[in-house]
Formats: C-alpha cells, structure tokens, sequence
C-alpha cells in the first residue's frame, strides 16, 4: 500500500500519503479542486499543495476508533496502533461523513445495497462478550468489518433493516446506525444513553432517532446516523461532516480541553465564523445542550461530541454521545470543557455560569431565561419519562441512580439561577 485514495461520493477528493511513524500528509486531486472546490475539512482548506503532516494526521486520524479498539484491530493486524495510514488503508471504506478510503491498487465497487447479513454472527459475538466481556469487543470481533468509527466506548456501524444487521460489502453500501452494547464497566450504560438522549429531545434538543433494541436477550444502543440518508431499494447516500476536534485540526488525544483541547470560547467562535447562517442558533444550542448536561451530568462532552455538516451550507449536527457518567462512581467529577474557568460539577456556581455566558455571548438575562426553561422542562419530564422506560425496558438500579442525580442537579442549578 503506497497511497490511498479518499473518495467522496464516487469522486476522488485526494490522496493520502504516508509519512514519518504512521502519520499521512494529504493533498487534494487537481480534477476536485477545478471541478469540486469544497473542503474535506475546515482545517484543510482547498489548495494545490500538499497540506502538512500535523494537520493532515489529526483530520484523519480522528476517524479511527480510539483506546482498547484501537489496539486490539492493532494487534490483529499486526500493524503499530499509531499506524493511521494503516488504519484507514484496512478500516477506512466507511467512515464517519462522506468520505471512504481506499488503497490506490484497489478498485473501488460503487454498486449500492450490497450487503452482508450479520445477524446471526452478531448474536454469537454479543455471547461471547457477555461470557467474557474483558476479552472481546465488538467491533474488532467484526473481522470483515473495513468501516471506521471515532469514540471511546465499543461499537459497531450497521445497517439495519425489519430487525436484521447487515455490514457493508463494497464502498457504494453504507452503514445507517451505529450500535454500541452493554458494558461490563458502566452497568447499563445503553439504558442511561437511550434514556438521556430521549430526555434531550423531550428539552427541545436536536438529536437523531435513538432507541433500545433487543437482539436475541442482548439490549444494544441504537441511534440512526444523520450523515446518511436512506434513498429506495438499498441506496444510503453520505453526508459529509466533521467534528469540532477535526474542524480546528486537534487531534483525538488532545480532545479535552485539559490537554489543549477546544473550550467554549473556541466552540463558540467556530460556530459564529462557519455556521452563521443559522444565526445564534448554534451559539443557543450549545448553550441549551451543556445545561442539560449539567442537569444529567454528562462530563464527556469533548470537542468530538460535536460536529459540523459540510453541505451546501454548513450546520451545526444533531447532538449524540449525551449519557450520565455522573451516575458512575469511578469517573472524574470534571466537565471535558470548563463552565466559565471551572471544570469540577461541584465547584460550579453563578460566578462560573455569568463567565460562561460571557463566553459564549449571551446577556446575562437571555442566560437566565434558557436556564429557567431548561430546569423548568427536566424537571417535568425526567420522572415520568424514567417511568416510561422502566416499564418499556425492564427495572434497572441505573434508573434510581438517573433519578436521585438529575434531581441533586436541578436543585444545585436552581440555587444558581435564583443568584443570578
Ligand atoms: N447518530 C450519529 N450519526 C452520525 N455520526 C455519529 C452519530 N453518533 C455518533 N457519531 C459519530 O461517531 C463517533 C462516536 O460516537 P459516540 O456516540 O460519541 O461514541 P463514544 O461514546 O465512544 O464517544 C462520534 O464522535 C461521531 O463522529
Ligand atoms: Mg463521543
């Protein structure tokens, strides 16, 4: 493998090509820049030459899985897990957005709805994970799988249909959802996800279609993919998008804001540089999702848990990855982004809040009417909605655990709103 090819929508955008210790340096084709013009990135803009290793490495490589993913594909392949040429030249046909990527000696096979059906494998491998969940992962379990997803926790891209799983057989056959199973670390971390993405979209959120699925005694996460649209007989076409890590070319490990990732006042001036055709609506989003977060105590909202779609206009992505991990002991009571200079949930008061305001350009009263509303709804949805899903899905501690949080939070945020 000498190149790889990056193909959007069935046309070369560029190459990649290998550099020192696995990174990759890109450069656009001629024939898309005279024919195309629009950017894989907004950290890679349009031109001739080559762009550098640096920025060319953090684009891509924030495609790939992360953590022990990561190193187990390594393994099996036998190739360095910081080996991103590696990485995409074997897992890069379906990535998140538009792009699939594949080794210039490969032709690549465009047909749609070509599909393998999963399923029956899927319910083994779910087996085998639960027997021993320290051993076996799901996607690197998908030995055929040549997709790419970012993010921490296991998963797999699918496509899903009347209740069976398919895996893409070609580049012309995308994946529409994206599963992730039960943890062995996190109890009932599909319950809090489904739960909390459901609760999102009850505060007037914009988040994908996202549900519990049952797959032979297995509950999985399932959340339709917004980069891809469902067209008749098979056809699932791409849509490009990037993360807000990608957009300002930070690379995975630097995703929280401790170790040089973005900030708000960085999310927000992304928003109001490159999406200011939605006017402040991104700007009020990102607002309303992180007092939800607070709410549910959601910590991990890193620059990767937001994205940009590149489409004729460019906009703000649904929100996704919004889960509790307050509910779990283990884990670091600090936000992946500081409210005003505070990271830690119970530092946080009104001095943080009006900064954070500041921050994100909004008057201190607007302020107070978003957190007002944001309180008002959580606190009239969360109880009947932990009902709901209690019935719909079975008890769970993780419900008690959502329950007794949520309420803490919106007694805290409420002190914070009667001193502002
Ligand atoms: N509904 C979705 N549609 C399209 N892409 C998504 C969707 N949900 C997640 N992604 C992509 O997959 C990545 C990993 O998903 P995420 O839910 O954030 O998992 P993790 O908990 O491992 O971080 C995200 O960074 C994003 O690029
Ligand atoms: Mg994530």
């Amino acid at each position: 493998m000498e190149k790889l090819l990056i193909h959007w929508d069935k046309k070369v955008v560029g190459t990649l090509f290998p550099h020192k210790r696995g990174r990759v340096q890109f450069q656009y084709s001629q024939k898309w820049l005279e024919t195309q013009g629009l950017p894989i990135s907004l950290s890679l803009p349009c031109q001739s030459e080559k762009h550098t290793p640096g920025i060319s490495t953090a684009f891509f490589e924030n495609l790939l899985p992360e953590n022990n993913a990561r190193s187990i594909l390594a393994f099996n392949h036998r190739f360095d897990k910081k080996d991103t040429f590696a990485f995409l030249g074997h897992f890069g046909e379906d990535c998140a957005g538009a792009l699939s990527i594949l080794p210039d000696t490969q032709s690549p096979d465009f047909t749609p709805g070509q599909y393998e059906d999963i399923t029956e494998l899927l319910v083994e491998v779910l087996d085998r994970i639960k027997a021993d969940p320290e051993k076996h992962q799901l996607f690197p379990e998908m030995k055929k799988a040549r997709l790419s997803i970012a993010g921490a926790q296991d998963k797999l891209p699918v496509r899903i249909d009347k209740n069976r799983f398919y895996l893409p057989a070609n580049s012309g056959s995308a994946t529409t959802h994206i599963i992730k199973p039960a943890s062995l670390y996190y109890p009932d971390i599909q319950k809090n996800e489904a739960f909390c993405m459901e609760l999102a979209l009850q505060a007037g959120i914009a988040v994908p279609c996202s549900q519990l699925l049952n797959i032979d005694g297995h509950e999985v996460f399932s959340i339709e993919r917004y980069d891809r649209i469902q067209r008749e007989k098979g056809l699932v076409i791409r849509i490009h998008q990037e993360d807000f890590c990608q957009a300002l070319g930070i690379p995975a490990n630097r995703k929280y804001q401790e170790k040089g990732g973005p900030g708000f006042i960085q999310c927000r001036q992304l928003t109001d540089e490159y999406l200011s055709l939605q006017g402040a609506e991104p700007r009020m989003n990102l607002i309303r999702v992180t007092l939800f977060n607070y709410l549910i105590g959601n910590h991990d909202a890193h620059g990767k848990n937001f994205s940009i779609i590149h489409g004729k206009d460019m906009i703000m992505a649904p929100f996704y990855d919004l889960l509790s991990t307050q509910v779990y002991p283990g884990l670091e009571n600090k936000f992946a982004m500081s409210i005003g200079k505070t990271f830690r949930h119970d530092r946080i008061g009104e001095r943080a809040f009006r900064l954070f305001a500041g921050d994100m350009k909004l008057r201190p009263r607007k302020f107070s009417d978003l957190m007002d509303t944001m309180i008002q709804t959580v606190s009239q949805c969360h109880e009947p909605l932990l009902s709901t899903h209690e019935e719909k899905y079975g008890a769970s501690g993780i419900y008690q655990s959502l329950s007794v949080q949520i309420k803490k939070n919106i007694e805290l945020l409420s002190r914070v709103r009667d001193a502002m």
